[in-house]
């Protein structure tokens, strides 16, 4: 089951290195790699008292990062050990942590948000439909939904059935296997109109900078 897939993975973090106050990043990362492709400004100018939760947060460094910005954010995880993490080194900013399924945290918490993130987060770790239906639900007119997940075609071509298994290396060496969406970018264009969000951004992103194949899939969408 993915949970403990992340479990697993929270625990061999955790035991490797004990939780501690670290300072949040210096800019938002939508890939795996630092400096690239767009930042925080793809959710509005002004971030400051904007409502913000991130979906499948892990240890929190993009939810931080939101809060040092002033926004009121919000890193959401299914797993136990991933919130833990989390909570342990950026609680202290500011930014709040909980552990929950992105699906419960939006169907209980009906407060309107002014953006919705998933970095390699809940957005693209299953069927999308019912999730994207809550984002948009949970958005407030003009809000932003952003969401970026391993580029379809980083190894060559786009699957032909978008439900599709992945081999994680966990911390200690071990493999696991994660259920991914994987689905073309017309595929989640269609699926974001089909949830009532308007597509504003389709970001075919590298990283390194040098990859031969795009590496990463960086969509925004905004409620009309
Ligand atoms: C690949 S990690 C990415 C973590 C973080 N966003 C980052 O960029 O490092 C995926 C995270 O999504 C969480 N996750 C998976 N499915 C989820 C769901 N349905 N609801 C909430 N979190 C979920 C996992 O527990 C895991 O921490």
């Amino acid at each position: 089951m993915t949970v403990d897939v992340w479990d697993a993975h929270a625990a061999q973090r955790l035991a490797g290195e004990p939780p501690r106050r670290l300072p949040p990043p210096g800019r938002m990362e939508w890939t795996q790699r630092s400096g690239i492709g767009p930042g925080a400004e793809i959710l509005g100018d002004d971030l400051a008292g904007r409502r913000i939760v991130e979906l499948g947060c892990g240890p929190g460094h993009n939810t931080a990062y939101l809060a040092s910005l002033g926004a009121v954010a919000v890193g959401i995880d299914s797993s136990r050990g991933q919130i833990h993490r989390a909570t342990a080194h950026y609680g202290y900013t500011g930014a709040e942590f909980a552990c929950s399924t992105a699906s419960a945290h939006l169907s209980h918490d009906r407060r309107r948000l002014d953006a919705v993130v998933s970095v390699f987060g809940a957005i693209g770790l299953a069927e999308p439909f019912k999730l994207l239906y809550a984002c948009s639900r949970s958005l407030n007119r003009h809000g932003v939904l952003a969401f970026s997940v391993p580029h379809p075609q980083r190894t060559g071509a786009v699957p032909v059935n978008p439900r599709t298994r992945e081999q994680l290396i966990l911390p200690d060496g071990t493999s696991a296997v994660v259920k991914r969406w994987d689905a073309a970018p017309a595929a989640w264009v269609r699926a974001l109109n089909r949830s009532g969000l308007l597509v504003t951004g389709v970001h075919h992103l590298c990283a390194p900078a040098d990859a031969r194949r795009p590496t990463t899939l960086l969509i925004t969408a905004r409620k009309p």
